[in-house]
């Protein structure tokens, strides 16, 4: 059975102005996914800063191919669970997809995933005009916004695969501009996700707002994995960027906690994790 004891996290909560202040101190900003309530609780007692509901949960939950299938009544049934789990660490929702086809979804989307949810903050992929649009809207309705560029998995078949995103010269400087948009659209922080190392580098420096990387190198100003990816439980050949936390440690709470010390102290990602 699962008991909530809130008393166990006495930590300070992280909010949107200390992942600002974390970024401007030089202080990686360690962030995970979770899709219910006793992983939530896991990764509060770890101190992990900012726990995801990734429409991942697609594929390592449901076991589909792809986050398509993802419908918002999902998204806010695992966001619920996760909210009763945690206590000081940040929580965001990720919009699934079509729920941002146009800016009416996207605050529809974004109501339901913090008045029912319990998020505090949500993520959209992209930087089309109607997500800057809804990028806007969302924070000026006091809904802050985790913005995603790069390997953006709702965009895999317009991809054809999960491809590594920003190669060629073109792509890497649109991808820069992107970054800019979305931060002068309002976005709080921004996920970039399987970037050359260089080009992850390059955007942290480019914008004022924290990166947080997944395959994108180790000069974010935070890292993200999935959570079933570190814990090597994901069906097939793990991702070149994830590494296996659980591997020669005997908890799913050790593992938590040695991610937390490897992103904190640089340690992860390593080179091997990285594309050039
Ligand atoms: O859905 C998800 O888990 C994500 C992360 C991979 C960043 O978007």
């Amino acid at each position: 059975m699962y008991v909530q004891n809130a008393s166990a996290s006495d930590r300070k909560p992280v909010t949107v102005p200390s992942l600002r202040t974390m970024k401007a101190e030089g202080r990686p900003i360690v962030m995970l996914t979770a899709y219910d309530a006793s992983f939530a609780w896991q990764l509060e007692v770890a101190g992990v800063d900012v726990a995801l509901v990734g429409d991942s949960l697609g594929m390592v939950v449901q076991g589909h191919r792809s986050t398509l299938p993802v419908t918002l009544d999902h998204m806010v049934y695992h966001t619920s669970m996760v909210a009763r789990g945690l206590n000081a660490t940040l929580l965001v929702a990720d919009l699934p997809f079509m729920s941002d086809r146009d800016v009416p979804h996207i605050l529809d989307a974004g109501a339901r995933l913090f008045g029912e949810g319990g998020a505090a903050m949500v993520k959209v992929e992209g930087a089309a005009p109607h997500i800057l649009d809804g990028i806007a809207a969302l924070t000026a309705r006091a809904m802050p916004v985790c913005a995603h560029l790069g390997l953006t998995p709702q965009s895999v078949h317009k991809f054809g695969g999960f491809r590594i995103q920003g190669r060629e010269q073109e792509a890497a400087e649109r991808l820069v501009k992107e970054a800019q948009a979305v931060e002068a659209a309002g976005a709080a922080i921004v996920v970039l996700e399987g970037l050359p190392t260089t080009l992850g580098k390059r955007i942290t420096e480019s914008v004022s707002i924290p990166t947080i990387g997944i395959g994108a190198g180790p000069h974010c100003d935070g890292q993200v994995l999935v959570l079933h990816d570190m814990l090597g439980i994901t069906p097939g050949k793990r991702p070149k960027f994830s590494k296996d936390f659980l591997a020669g440690r005997d908890s799913v709470a050790a593992a938590i906690a040695a991610y937390v010390k490897d992103v904190r102290e640089g340690v992860f990602p390593a080179a091997e994790h990285g594309f050039n």
